[in-house]
């Protein structure tokens, strides 16, 4: 399904019927990473997941997209799709652009789920190296990023071709612009540290144990500092949990959703 938002049109998925769950990807990803969690969510659960602007099959727009921004594409989306409060699922880019959606448009969440993301800035190297890597993406093209990122994507001593092949179907639709866009953003976007203690809604932070883009360590903080959170470190997975470890991290957020009381009689429906 396509919409335009803020003058952008952009690719969603929209499936199932209850709760919504809105399902935010990472960096340089799109909706199709959270294909299996689509698949097993949809009976339960009103499923919405939206390719960011610039990724997927979302158009892009031009300079620096701040996470800010992506969070008020959203919020122009789900009024148009009367979905009412979500409970926001971010990983890693997606959990800094729930961060965003949190601080602007709080009453919009119903519950959080932050996927092998980290709530803490760039370092000014950090930033650097990402300005560094738009440049070559002007350059070179959205290739340069495929070829460092897809790698980094699953546990390094899963050797799944197959899969692997998958993580760069999800990337290679991305607009240059859009990959350019989210670098910058990602580099100037704010820290969320301070806002952790204040989070009210019920959270749940998840991440696979050999993530090596953000250590688990970053997920621990995130726990330690939600009140109230719930923490799993999934084994044998790396960043991209929620795809390498389908069974097993469907099974955490089925039975977190269910604890949280997000789960709807289907006769309420
Ligand atoms: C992502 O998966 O979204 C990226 O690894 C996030 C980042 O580069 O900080």
């Amino acid at each position: 399904m396509q919409m335009t938002v803020n003058n952008v049109t952009i690719g969603y998925t929209d499936e199932g019927r209850g709760v919504p769950l809105l399902f935010v990807h990472g960096f340089p990803l799109s909706r199709g990473a959270w294909q299996k969690q689509i698949d097993t969510l949809r009976s339960s659960y009103r499923v919405i997941a939206p390719d960011l602007r610039g990724f997927g099959e979302s158009e892009t727009g031009t300079g620096p997209v701040t996470m800010a921004q992506y969070a008020d594409d959203l919020h122009v989306l789900l009024p148009q799709l009367k979905t009412g409060p979500v409970v926001l699922i971010g990983h890693s880019m997606g959990g800094y652009v729930s961060f965003a959606f949190l601080r602007q448009y709080p009453e919009m969440v119903r519950g959080l789920i932050l996927v092998s993301t980290k709530a803490g800035k760039d370092t000014p190297e950090a930033a650097a190296g990402r300005r560094a890597t738009a440049e070559k993406v002007q350059a070179m093209g959205v290739p340069v990023v495929i070829e460092t990122m897809a790698p980094k994507m699953l546990a390094a001593d899963n050797h799944d071709r197959a899969m692997a092949e998958e993580v760069r179907g999800f990337m290679a639709p991305s607009k240059p612009a859009g990959v350019i866009g989210a670098l910058l953003g990602m580099a100037e976007r704010p820290d969320a540290t301070a806002e952790l203690a204040r989070i009210s809604v019920p959270t749940l932070v998840i991440t696979g144990a050999d993530d090596t883009l953000i250590s688990p360590t970053e997920s621990e903080k995130l726990a330690q500092a939600i009140p109230g959170s719930q923490l799993n470190i999934i084994p044998q997975a790396g960043h991209l949990v929620a795809f390498e470890q389908p069974d097993k991290f469907n099974h955490v957020l089925e039975g977190w959703l269910d604890r949280a009381a997000f789960a709807v009689p289907v006769s309420d429906l």
